[in-house]
C-alpha cells in the first residue's frame, strides 16, 4: 500500500526526498480536490523549510504544467518569445519591452497575470485602457499574434490549474516566498504557454518576493535549469527592486508612464531596463544572427522611429482598447482625492521599503484586498523623489491618488513610514545585476 499523505508530509518535514511518482500523484490529487487545503498547506510549509532537490523541483514543475491544457504555438511563424517577471512595484516593463521587441519582428505571445499581494500585474494595467480585452479565446489569441506579432492576454483557467490553486493557498499560508515553489509556479506556466524561448525578469530587493541577491541568483539558476531540461532556451535578468521602477505605481498611472517610455520620454531606469529586456528578446529570437549590442541598438531605434509605440497601439486596437488613451494619456483623468507625502526631516532618501509602497498603492485601491475585490484603475502613487535624492523637511516625496477618502488617509499614514532619510548620500545601486543563461 502507498504512503498516506500525512506520511509524505512527515517524510518531507524530516528533510527526506519525495519521489517523482509521489509528487505527480500529490499534484494530481490536490488539483482534483482529493487532498484538503490543510494538508497541502502543511506540505507547502515543509517545502519552505526543507527546500527541494533538482529532481523534486523538475517533477513538481512538470506535474503542475501537465495539470491542465498546454498551448501549441507551433503553427505560428517565427520565433515566439515569452517574458515573465517574478513581481515588483511599478514594473511596467512588459508594456514597453514587449512592443519594442515586436516592432523588431519578435513574436510576443504572452499570457500575463493580475496583481498579487504588494506586486502589480500586467493584466490589471492593460484593463485600465477602456475596452481592452484580456479574456481572449485561444482563436483570438492566435489571430492577434499572427496579425500584429504581439498579444498579451490573461492566463486561461485551464492552463496549469494546479498553479492557480497552489498560488491562492500559498498567498494565505505564508508560503509564497520559497525559491522552489516560485520556480515551479513560474516555469509550469511558461512551459504550458508554449513559447519557443523564455525571458525571465528576476527581481531582487525590498520590492521583490526574494529579497537577497543570493536568493534571486539561486531562483534564476533553478528556473533556467528547468527551461534547459524542457528544451527551451531560457535567460534570466536579475533586476534591482530596492525602489519602485520609474515614478508611477498603479494601473492607469503605469500605462501613462509606459506610453511615455515608448515615446522616448520615460524615466531613465524604465528606459534602461526596457532596452535591456527588449534587446535580450531580440537577441534570443535572432538565434545567434545578431549580437547583443546590435539587438540593444535595434531596441533603441524602434523607440526613436515610433514603431514600438505604434505596436502598442496596434495591440490595443486588436484587443478592443481605445487607442486614443495611448496618444493622450490625460484622458485617464485623475482620481477624486489627492494627497501628499512629505519628508519628516531634511536629508537624503537612503532607502525605501518598496513592498510597503506597493502595499500603500493597494490600500489606495490599485490592488485587491481579497481575490474578489475590484480595482480602482486611477488609484496609485506618483513618486516625486527617489533613493539618493535630497529632500528638505516638509518637501513632497510622493503624490497619492484615490477615489475614496478613508483609503487615502490610511495609505498616507502607511506611506510615510516607508522612507529612511539620513545625512549621507547613499551609493548608487546597479539596476541590472546579472544575466543568467540556461544551464549556467
Ligand atoms: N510569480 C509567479 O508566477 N509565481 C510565484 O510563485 C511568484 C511570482
Amino acid at each position: 500500500m502507498g504512503k498516506r499523505f500525512v506520511d509524505l508530509i512527515q517524510w518531507k518535514k524530516d528533510g527526506k526526498q519525495l519521489s517523482d511518482r509521489e509528487i505527480k500523484q500529490m499534484i494530481m490529487d490536490y488539483t482534483q480536490g482529493r487532498i484538503p487545503d490543510y494538508q497541502m498547506s502543511a506540505m507547502l510549509m515543509a517545502i519552505c523549510f526543507q527546500g527541494m532537490s533538482d529532481e523534486e523541483l523538475t517533477a513538481m514543475t512538470m506535474a503542475m504544467k501537465d495539470s491542465g491544457k498546454t498551448v501549441d504555438l507551433s503553427d505560428i511563424k517565427g520565433v515566439t518569445v515569452d517574458k515573465h517577471s517574478t513581481g515588483g512595484v511599478g514594473d511596467k516593463t512588459t508594456l514597453v519591452a514587449g512592443p519594442i521587441a515586436a516592432a523588431a519582428g519578435v513574436t510576443i505571445a504572452k499570457m500575463s497575470g493580475r496583481g498579487l499581494g504588494f506586486t502589480g500585474g500586467t493584466i490589471d494595467k492593460l484593463e485600465s485602457i477602456p475596452g481592452f480585452r484580456t479574456d481572449l479565446t485561444n482563436e483570438e489569441f492566435f489571430r492577434n499574434i499572427q496579425k500584429t506579432g504581439i498579444c498579451i492576454t490573461g492566463q486561461s483557467g485551464d492552463l496549469a490549474p494546479a498553479d492557480k490553486l497552489l498560488y491562492a493557498l500559498r498567498d494565505v499560508t505564508a508560503t509564497v516566498e520559497s525559491i522552489p515553489l516560485i520556480a515551479a509556479s513560474v516555469m509550469s506556466k511558461k512551459l504550458a504557454a508554449g513559447c519557443d524561448k523564455i525571458l525571465l525578469e528576476v527581481t531582487t530587493g525590498s520590492g521583490a518576493l526574494v529579497k537577497t541577491k543570493e536568493g534571486s541568483a539561486e531562483l534564476a539558476k533553478r528556473m533556467t535549469a528547468i527551461g534547459k531540461l524542457a528544451g527551451k532556451e531560457t535567460t534570466a535578468i536579475i533586476t534591482n527592486m530596492n525602489e519602485p521602477l520609474g515614478y508611477a505605481v498603479g494601473n492607469s498611472l503605469e500605462v501613462s508612464e509606459a506610453a511615455a517610455a515608448l515615446k522616448g520620454e520615460g524615466p531613465d531606469d524604465v528606459m534602461e531596463l526596457c532596452y535591456t529586456l527588449a534587446g535580450e528578446m531580440i537577441y534570443m529570437a535572432g538565434g545567434g544572427k545578431v549580437s547583443s549590442a546590435e539587438a540593444r541598438k535595434t531596441a533603441e531605434q524602434k523607440v526613436n522611429d515610433g514603431s514600438a509605440l505604434n505596436k502598442l497601439k496596434e495591440m490595443t486596437a486588436a484587443q478592443g482598447g481605445d487607442v486614443s488613451y495611448i496618444d493622450n494619456t490625460e484622458q485617464f483623468g485623475e482620481a477624486a482625492f489627492q494627497g501628499e507625502v512629505t519628508a519628516p526631516q531634511s536629508g537624503y532618501i537612503i532607502r525605501m521599503n518598496t513592498s510597503g509602497i506597493g502595499a500603500a498603492s493597494g490600500m489606495l485601491g490599485a490592488g485587491r484586498m481579497t481575490k474578489e475585490s475590484s480595482i480602482d484603475f486611477q488609484a496609485g502613487i506618483v513618486l516625486t523623489k527617489k533613493t539618493g535624492d535630497y529632500v528638505e523637511k516638509g518637501e513632497r516625496t510622493a503624490v497619492l491618488y484615490a477615489n475614496n477618502k478613508e483609503r487615502m488617509e490610511s495609505a498616507k499614514a502607511h506611506m510615510e513610514k516607508q522612507y529612511l532619510i539620513g545625512g549621507s548620500k547613499p551609493e548608487k545601486e546597479y539596476l541590472i545585476l546579472d544575466r543568467i543563461l540556461s544551464g549556467d
